[in-house]
């Protein structure tokens, strides 16, 4: 099995704020990772230091075999690493199709006509501004986006958050569709519900450390340790 991702021994800071204590984390090829953990335990701190937005002071780095510790983002990004980053970031003032055309067109099965297949909402709305979509749609373009980069590797930042639930088992039902066609992913979630349903392992990060490291099989039934260690266990 290949490694994806092993990030080693990170310590992050925010100017002198020390954010990130150590942390360590891998990704194996084809793998399904949650990163879970409360508001502020430093979830999307790690996403950051991964894709070279906040360098780790310290510590490690490694994509697909190669160092990238100190990499700037485009660098790490155009390796094959996509990144849906909290909050969405479309461009409101572009319509739905304008917002696909943005991506540099790369080799791969994730074509705009692909994209539109996996999410028909976005073609119903290809005319629509980004800023007119509802929060699903939003989250959905922004999926669509990093999927046209034909990433071997999916960073995805709390995809459910601010979603009905409805839409939210829609987005996830995407997510494990993604998985099943090989991609490996890293899902950061506040809701441990959702993520632990579809991952093959957990990582729980409490006050900038990793609080617990195992299979999401194994923490799922675990409900008390899952409310002690990541909020609640919400569910759904
Ligand atoms: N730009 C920033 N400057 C200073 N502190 C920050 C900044 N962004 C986040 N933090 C702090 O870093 C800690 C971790 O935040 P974050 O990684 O966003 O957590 P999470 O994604 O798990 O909610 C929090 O205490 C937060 O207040
Ligand atoms: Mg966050």
């Amino acid at each position: 099995m290949s490694t994806v991702l092993a990030a080693d021994d990170l310590n992050t800071y925010y100017g002198k704020s020390h954010i990130l204590h150590g942390v360590s984390l891998s990704v194996n090829e084809g793998e399904l990772i949650a990163l879970l953990g409360r508001n502020g335990a430093g979830k999307t701190t790690t996403m950051r230091s991964i894709m070279g937005l906040t360098p780790p002071r310290s510590g490690r780095v490694q994509l697909f075999g190669q160092d990238v510790t100190g990499k700037p983002p485009y660098r790490i990004a155009s390796l094959g690493v996509g990144y849906v980053p909290e909050g969405r970031k479309i461009f409101g003032h572009l319509t739905v199709h304008e917002n696909l055309l943005v991506p540099p067109q790369t080799k791969g099965p994730w074509t705009i006509d692909a994209v539109y297949k996996l999410f028909p909402r976005l073609e119903e709305r290809r005319t629509s501004k980004g800023g007119r979509l509802s929060g699903g749609e939003q989250e959905m373009l922004a999926i669509a986006r990093a999927l046209l980069l034909n990433p071997r590797f999916l960073i995805l930042d709390e995809p459910s958050q601010g979603l009905a639930p409805v839409i939210v088992q829609e987005v996830m039902r995407t997510i494990a569709r993604m998985k099943s066609e090989g991609m490996s992913i890293l899902l950061v979630e506040q809701n441990a519900f959702l993520a632990l349903q579809l991952a093959d392992r957990a990582y729980v990060l409490s006050d900038g450390e990793v609080a617990y490291h195992g299979p999401a099989a194994e923490l799922a039934a675990d409900k008390e340790r899952i409310e002690a260690l990541a909020g609640v266990a919400h569910a759904g």
